[in-house]
């Protein structure tokens, strides 16, 4: 964000709402899915004991794959967004431009066509083609420092309260577009 409010950018040709744009795409992008999915995958975490106390001893490339696993079972984005640019029938639904589409990230995600047990946690699950962070053009500019964030925290989370719990039930946001947990009770 500093880069892009640099005044250089200005003479590049970027109006100020693009900027603004810009801004609020890294803010909200950046900062709001990841902040779902550390709560949403240490829900999911308490949830499963075994799987809790299997996650806190990994380290390295089985980390790793936890981590994707937990991104799967708890993508943070609901659904991407698409416009119809030209009418068509995809898999005997009938697509008509200008209609908007939401893509389900979550029904993907637990598709038993690709999925074996989708419902539940396997924290060794390879192959895991999810499509928590989209797909195509448009795939996620900051994948790669959101799974460095979530590795980072919920290791050591799990890693300093090994018998973390729920106390209660989480609540969650009542929004279209986020899986999001708004308070977690947590016992240890
Ligand atoms: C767990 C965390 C994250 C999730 C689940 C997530 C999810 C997504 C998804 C599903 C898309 C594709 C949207 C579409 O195709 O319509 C996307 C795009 C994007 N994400 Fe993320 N994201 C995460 C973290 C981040 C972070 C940390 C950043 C930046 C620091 C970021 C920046 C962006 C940007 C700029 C795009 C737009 C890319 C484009 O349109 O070419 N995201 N993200």
């Amino acid at each position: 964000m500093s880069l892009l409010l640099a005044e250089e950018n200005e003479i590049d040709g970027l109006t100020q709402i693009e900027l603004l744009g810009a801004c609020s795409l890294l803010l909200f992008a950046g900062h709001d899915t990841t902040a779902s999915l550390l709560g949403s995958a240490t829900v999911a975490l308490c949830r499963d004991p075994d799987a809790r106390t299997a996650f806190t001893s990994l380290e390295g490339d089985d980390l790793d794959t936890a981590v994707e696993e937990l991104l799967r079972f708890e993508a943070p984005a609901k659904a991407m967004m698409r416009t119809v640019v030209e009418d068509h029938d995809h898999a005997g639904v009938e697509m008509r431009e200008g209609q908007s589409v939401f893509l389900n990230i979550l029904a993907a995600n637990r598709d038993d066509r690709v999925f074996d047990a989708p419902d539940d946690i396997v924290l060794d699950r390879n192959p895991n083609p999810h499509l928590t962070f989209g797909f195509g053009h448009h795939f996620c500019l900051g994948a790669a420092l959101a799974r460095l964030e979530a590795k980072a925290t919920l290791s050591s989370l799990f890693q300093r309260f090994p018998n973390l719990q729920l106390d209660g039930d989480p609540t969650w946001r009542p929004t279209i577009s986020d899986r999001s947990p708004k308070s977690i009770p947590l016992t240890w």
